[in-house]
């Protein structure tokens, strides 16, 4: 089940954020993403009552930044991680973004075979993007008038 993140929903979030990050955002961060930033947008995924995944956005004229997308370990390799993205970007396109963008550490295999799946491309490169060890980061992008089409014949489906 999939619903908009809510302020209770912090400390269920900072553990799946403290599995999955060397460097996790602070549960301040997402208070301030969640109480003064209106371009935020965030969701978690609850499976057996509690939060196994969340992800999050800006959008930014008609871009979406991906700000940071996880599962926790223990729920991950079961399909969760795309369904999580399915949502974000379907969410980005009820919101008008014509495109969506996130930076993905070079070295993370498992999220950048995730992104391209659904039409993600890299970009670029910002060098020594990430502060604990210098690694490079690949800017990906993707359109979201392509994906527009999938939520159609989602939605026939039903
Ligand atoms: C990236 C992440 C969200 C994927 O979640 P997940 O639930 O394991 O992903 P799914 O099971 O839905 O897999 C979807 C696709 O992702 C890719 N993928 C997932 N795990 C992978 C792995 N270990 N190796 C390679 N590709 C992998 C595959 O393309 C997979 O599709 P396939 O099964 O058809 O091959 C999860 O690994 C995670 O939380 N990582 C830590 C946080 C992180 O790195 N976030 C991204 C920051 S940019």
């Amino acid at each position: 089940m999939f619903r908009a993140m809510d302020i209770d929903d912090i400390p269920g979030v900072m553990t799946v954020e403290h599995a999955s990050f060397t460097v996790p955002w602070s549960a301040d961060a997402f208070r301030n993403e969640m109480l003064h930033n209106q371009n935020a947008k965030y969701i978690v995924m609850v499976c057996d009552e509690q939060i196994v995944g969340y992800a999050g956005m800006w959008t930014i004229l008609d871009e979406a930044h991906i700000t940071n997308i996880a599962i926790y370990p223990d729920y991950r390799g079961r399909g969760l991680g795309q369904q999580l993205l399915y949502q974000l970007m379907e969410l980005a396109v009820y919101c008008g973004m014509v495109s969506m963008t996130l930076e993905v550490r070079v070295s993370n295999q498992a999220a950048q075979h995730l992104y391209t799946k659904f039409g993600f491309i890299a970009v670029g490169v910002r060098k020594g993007y990430y502060s604990d060890n210098q690694e490079d980061a690949l800017i990906m992008w993707a359109d979201l008038k392509q994906f527009a089409p999938i939520i159609i014949s989602s939605e026939s489906n039903q």
